[in-house]
């Protein structure tokens, strides 16, 4: 009674499916997040990220080199000081954890761009992503100020994009105007215009010491139930001079990586969380997932639902998979 459906018979042959593919992964696309620990001649295994690592400044020649050689386009860093203290300082010393790494890696490898959250989880004593007020609440606006100066301060080291993770509100106009006014209108701001309060960090809370000693960041980060906000969050970032925006988590959130890649024509990134590759990670040492299947097969769905970028810490190896 139905007739066979046309379509089906493209899905016979390999070489028509690979000609009629409608999502196609590039190493281009890719961005590896890397964690460095101020400290020397360090690789020390993160726990709950198994193949990832806490590299002190000084071992990131090296691997600058072997990411470049990989035709990976960037690194995003994360720095983990040895001094915290309640404004976050050591986020903008001149020879910061940071700072060392970014003038390290452009030394090394000057083609590999190099990209740096800006954020005080790391480097605050409570573990909170701004300051807080006497009444041990974040300030926003007593915030910024500090922000603008750590992004200066990744500028001045030669980072070629800031990303700030915060969430404060206002923060891309903010730092968007230290730059300009400091000579560095050229580097590009990508915001994590939509970053949700998700447990997915988990992981990287752990590789960052970097978890609130008090209370969770639900009064700046996003609700995962809603998507009109992320559209908000992103249009206000925009307006404040964003060059590209970013949706994180990546793939419990494709929905709102669509909604945004249809509505906005800046460059669009998605952040493959820690969390989503400890799960793989995890499935796949107990033999219950196939790893490189579901790398792919993650990404691949990441890119479908609009990212121009993935920053996952699988990058490497998917650069291996790709090539
Ligand atoms: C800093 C920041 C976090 C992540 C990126 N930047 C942690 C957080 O907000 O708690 C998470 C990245 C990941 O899980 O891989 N604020």
């Amino acid at each position: 009674m139905f007739p066979e459906h046309r379509p089906r018979r493209l899905r016979r042959n390999e070489t028509i499916r690979r000609m009629v593919r409608e999502t196609h992964l590039r190493v281009d696309d890719l961005v590896y997040p890397i964690f460095v620990k101020e400290s020397s001649s360090l690789k020390e295994p993160i726990e709950a990220m198994p193949g990832q690592f806490r590299h002190s400044p000084d071992q990131l020649p090296a691997l600058a080199r072997k990411i470049s050689s990989q035709r990976i386009p960037a690194v995003l860093l994360f720095g983990i000081p040895r001094m915290k203290d309640p404004t976050g300082t050591s986020a903008h010393h001149k020879d910061g954890v940071v700072q060392q790494a970014v003038r390290r890696i452009k030394d090394a490898a000057p083609e590999l761009l190099v990209m740096t959250d800006v954020c005080l989880c790391e480097y605050t004593d409570h573990g909170h992503c701004g300051i807080l007020d006497d009444k041990g609440e974040v300030s926003n606006d007593d915030t910024l100020e500090v922000l603008a100066t750590v992004a200066l301060s990744h500028a001045r080291a030669g980072a070629d994009i800031i990303a700030p993770s915060d969430m404060m509100d206002g923060r891309v106009g903010v730092i968007r105007e230290e730059l300009d006014e400091n000579g560095f209108e050229h580097v590009p701001i990508l915001s994590y215009a939509v970053k949700y309060c998700s447990s997915f960090y988990g992981p990287f809370r752990e590789a960052a010491g970097s978890a609130p000693s008090f209370g969770d960041r639900k009064g700046y980060q996003m609700d995962p139930a809603n998507v009109r906000e992320a559209l908000r969050e992103a249009a206000y970032d925009i307006e404040e001079g964003a060059d590209m925006i970013m949706v994180k988590p990546a793939l419990p959130y494709l929905d709102v990586i669509r909604v945004c890649a249809d509505e906005f024509d800046v460059p669009l990134a998605a952040y493959q969380v820690s969390g989503e590759y400890a799960m793989i990670k995890a499935a796949a040492e107990r033999g219950w997932m196939n790893e490189d299947a579901c790398v792919l097969e993650s990404v691949t769905a990441i890119r479908r639902a609009g990212a121009d970028m993935i920053i996952t810490y699988f990058a490497p190896r998917l650069a291996e998979i790709l090539a």
